[in-house]
């Protein structure tokens, strides 16, 4: 195998490190990556299944391919990821193109898989039922050299309504403290300041080991004690497995930072019992009241749903008394996309699609102003950011994030190193950004 590869992600944050490691297994081989498709002797769709437009856009993708494979015969596309690891070879016979169909339990395999492809006239489809390896054994080139992801656990025991993961990624299986803290260690010595733990419901963390330990709180402060790692982050807790013991080591630990992603999906008790989300909206509040009591500065995200199965405007309004009442930093929305084989996808949904989206709309201008408002708290204040280059839009200017994860732009003083940690004072604010001059 030789030549160059186009490597495209569609999905969550761990599907992007997924990447990574896949990116890292094709280096190792010797290819180089482009990012033009006319280049590529071999295109990779590291793909999701989350909501139904991100299967349209891989669907899209893969029909242009055709006729660029037409073109080029010795063209050869794999495709991996949630999708490919749901339709597996459903997949390959919808998209002529496709060569290689491989799942999220078996990225190791997929140099062998190429190779098989390169000799056979058919596509080659492999799904593994369950992982054997974690993909964090692999190598990995990774996007940014200062922050870097860490899986901490794989799959979901949860069993949201409307959700497709679990079905997708399996059963939760947690990975041995020792063999993250090892993977940080390694990380530091690399030059990485800041690492993102990730698993699809980090407060279940241990759960399934030996003893049902360590907490998710007891692994915050191992990797707190990683010399060199300066700021930890993680995605996402539950609100429902949100234990003290966690608030308490975030609030302890220096390097853990005052951010926490706590996916609401809804404010209305009776769409939260539907969705088995296993808490009420007031349940909800008292958890990130306490939250925001025991950590100082505590900025809070969220996810929201729009538009499940027989949400009225009454339960609609509920979700904004309550996205009012939590005055969040910042939401992800969106409009609920019902997925065959979920139990929310057999629910009777007589809400016309005009009127979810006249609802998003509502909510986003309410959120929008609230994350503004929120921002405008800011100005005056110094932060400390964690610089991460030139900003995209203006080279002038410095892009770099607080520990709250707030992004901040500033003017570039010529001796400002990515990777560097500066003190910020906050000078301006619009709802998705802050800027303000460097200080000290
Ligand atoms: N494990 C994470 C969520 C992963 S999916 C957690 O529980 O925090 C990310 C977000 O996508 C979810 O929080 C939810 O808001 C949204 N989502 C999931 N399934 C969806 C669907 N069928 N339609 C619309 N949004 C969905
Ligand atoms: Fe999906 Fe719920 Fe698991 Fe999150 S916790 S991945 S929303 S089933
Ligand atoms: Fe992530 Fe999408 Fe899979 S959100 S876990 S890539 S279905």
């Amino acid at each position: 195998m030789s030549g160059r590869y186009l490597l495209r992600t569609f999905g969550c944050q761990m599907n992007e490190h997924d990447s990574e490691r896949i990116a890292g297994l094709l280096d190792a081989r010797g290819l180089e990556r482009t990012d033009a498709v006319e280049d590529a002797d071999l295109v990779l769709f590291n793909t999701c299944c989350i909501r139904e437009n991100a299967d349209q856009r891989l669907y899209g993708q893969l029909g242009r391919l055709r006729a660029e494979k037409a073109r080029r015969p010795g063209l050869t596309v794999a495709v991996g990821g949630c999708l490919a690891q749901k339709d597996g070879a459903d997949l390959a016979a919808r998209a002529p193109a496709v060569d290689v169909v491989f799942g999220t339990h078996n990225l190791a395999r997929l140099p062998d898989l190429l190779d098989t492809a390169a000799a056979s006239d058919t596509p080659v489809v492999e799904i593994a039922a369950e992982t054997a390896t974690f993909p964090s054994t692999l190598p990995a080139a990774r996007d940014k050299a200062h922050t870097a992801w860490v899986t901490i656990a794989i799959g979901c025991d949860n069993s949201c309504t409307f959700c497709i993961v679990p079905a997708v990624r399996g059963r939760e299986v947690s990975r041995r403290a020792a063999d993250i803290v090892a993977e940080c260690e390694m990380l530091a010595a690399d030059g990485v300041v800041e690492v993102t733990l990730l698993g699809q419901n980090v407060n279940s963390y241990g759960r399934d080991l030996d003893g049902r330990r360590p907490l998710f709180a007891d692994l915050l402060r191992s990797v707190d004690g990683v010399a060199g790692i300066q700021r930890i982050r993680f995605t996402s807790p539950h609100p429902k497995d949100l234990r003290p013991e966690t608030v308490a080591a975030m609030a302890e630990c220096e390097t853990v930072c005052e951010q926490l992603h706590l996916p609401v999906q809804a404010g209305s008790d009776r769409v939260l019992a539907a969705m088995h989300r296993g808490y009420t909206a007031a349940r909800y509040l008292e958890r990130l009241e306490s939250a925001r009591a025991g950590i100082q500065d505590l900025t809070v995200s969220t996810d929201i749903i729009v538009g499940f199965p027989g949400e009225t405007e009454a339960d609609f309004q509920a979700t904004l008394d309550l996205v009012e009442a939590a005055q969040f930093d910042s939401a992800f929305t969106f409009v609920y996309s019902p997925r065959p084989g979920t139990v929310a996808a057999e629910l009777d949904d007589p809400t016309p699609v005009e009127e979810k989206e006249d609802r998003y709309r509502r909510l986003t201008d309410l959120q929008g102003a609230i994350s503004w408002s929120r921002n405008l708290e800011l100005v005056g204040r110094d932060v400390e950011i964690l610089v991460e280059g030139p900003s995209k839009k203006d080279t002038s200017r410095l892009t770099g994030r607080t520990r709250g994860g707030k992004l901040v732009h500033v003017p570039d003083d010529g001796n400002t190193a990515p990777g560097s940690l500066r003190t910020a004072r906050v000078t301006g604010a619009a709802s998705h950004y802050l800027t303000g001059e460097l200080a000290g």
